[in-house]
């Protein structure tokens, strides 16, 4: 097929009305699709159904005798230390593991310094106006963090090896008010991203104005690979530490997309520095966490080797879904000039591009045709997306027959949003 922009105003218009034809005929269907929600399928939360009753009556003891359920044990079993230990990438004495959620544990930490300041600082965040940095396209609830507690966000561009780092660079040398930056450093959400290790080297080297500033790194999709060939992401920690930065760096990571999502388990890893301020603040927040789930968690997995194979199984239920969404994209809109998206190689999300402004119209004419995408400008900070371009895709929940027939749907609403802008 021609690119649409290249199509005689004739062609444009037997174009278009084919396309409202077949829109007309989705419509008619009276579909119910929902493409928003990054969730586990109920099949890949069966992987995991064992783990509730992973622990009989008797087993409530962790390796170095600790009763699990009692108070105590604030930065977690030993056990579930060392599994997290290998996923985040620090020494088990650098991991701290908290309750069912690391966004809390982020928002927490966020909170934390807004309120004391982080090891280094000469005073609390919260005292001045601060900003951080927020690649985008990216994971709307960093950004609902920053804007609940009135943090201004700078839109950094993402590459394909992750942030636009000259811009990131010239930023943070300048700005003392900038104190942290958002990152998912693997398969990032939406885009799939991971960041090479030179754009983690600069990270953890750059310049900052100010000496507390933060990379706040969510590898939220550590283990989320789809197919045997893995992206490979930097040690962020040890990168900070060879950089004369040790405390840059805090990373945050969860089970919730392995086990089961809002009932996992979550940490976090840092320097020693760092790790011992966290301490110190939770051990206000809580008598200690849920011990009882970390103990189910370590008996169902065993090992972090045990979690990495258990992950094999979920890539063979996302992979199909996920090659869904990029064939039918590559069929309907490959040769038409009107949008690009990405092949991620894990995570949960396919980022798709249209033409400038065509966004939310296309999210519109989806959803008057049941299916539901994310809101388009999601994936900005205060919901804005600039060029008016972004879509999150998310296909892990919904049956592949599901996933198909909305992408189906998409494409053509893709195509008619083009024609639209185009002028016709
Ligand atoms: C990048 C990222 N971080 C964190 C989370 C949420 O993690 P948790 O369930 O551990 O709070 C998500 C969930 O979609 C995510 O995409």
């Amino acid at each position: 097929m021609t690119e649409l922009a290249k199509l005689s105003a004739a062609d444009r218009a037997t174009l278009t009305q084919e396309l409202e034809r077949r829109y007309d005929a989705f419509k008619a269907q009276g579909l119910k699709l929902d493409m928003t929600r990054g969730k586990p399928s109920a099949e890949q939360l069966e992987l995991a159904s064992k783990l509730t009753v992973a622990l009989s009556a008797e087993d409530y003891k962790a390796s170095d005798g600790t009763d699990a359920r009692n108070y105590g044990g604030l930065d977690g079993l030993p056990e579930m230390k060392a599994i997290f230990a290998e996923m985040l990438g620090a020494p088990a004495a650098q991991v701290v593991v908290g309750g069912a959620s690391s966004l809390q544990m982020m928002h927490d930490t966020v909170v934390r310094a807004l309120l004391h300041g982080v090891p280094g600082s000469k005073e609390a965040w919260g005292k001045t106006k601060i900003k951080f940095i927020c690649p985008s396209p990216g994971y709307d609830r960093h950004f609902a963090i920053c804007e609940h507690h009135g943090i201004e966000m700078l839109v950094v561009g993402l590459n394909d090896d992750g942030p636009d780092m000259a811009e990131v660079e010239r930023l943070v040398a300048s700005d003392p008010a900038i104190r942290g930056m958002w990152c998912v450093p693997k398969y990032s959400n939406p885009t799939g991203t991971t960041y090479s290790a030179e754009v983690v080297r600069r990270l953890a080297a750059m310049k900052a104005a100010a000496p507390d500033f933060r990379l706040f790194w969510d590898n939220a999709y550590a283990v989320h690979d789809l197919y045997a060939e893995t992206d490979a992401l930097a040690n962020v920690l040890t990168a900070c530490a060879e950089a004369g930065n040790p405390d840059r760096a805090i990373v945050f990571g969860s089970t919730s997309k392995i086990s089961f999502a809002g009932a996992g388990v979550a940490a976090l890893a840092s320097s020693p520095a760092n790790i011992a301020d966290v301490k110190k603040h939770s051990a206000i927040q809580t008598i200690g966490p849920d011990k009882m789930n970390q103990l189910r968690h370590v008996r169902f997995f065993k090992d972090y080797a045990g979690l990495v194979s258990h992950m094999k199984k979920h890539a063979e239920l996302l992979r199909p879904k996920f090659e869904a969404v990029t064939e039918i994209f590559a069929r309907d809109l490959g040769d038409q000039g009107v949008a690009a998206w990405t092949k991620p190689h894990g995570g949960y999300f396919v980022s798709l591009d249209t033409l400038d402004g065509c966004a939310s119209e296309v999210v519109r004419l989806a959803d008057v045709a049941g299916v539901k995408l994310t809101a388009a400008g999601a994936t900005f900070p205060y919901g804005k997306d600039p060029r008016d371009r972004n879509i999150r895709i998310a296909p892990s929940m919904p049956p592949l027959a599901q996933v198909r027939a909305a992408m189906d749907v998409v494409t053509v609403c893709v195509l008619l949003a083009s024609l639209r802008k185009l002028g016709i």
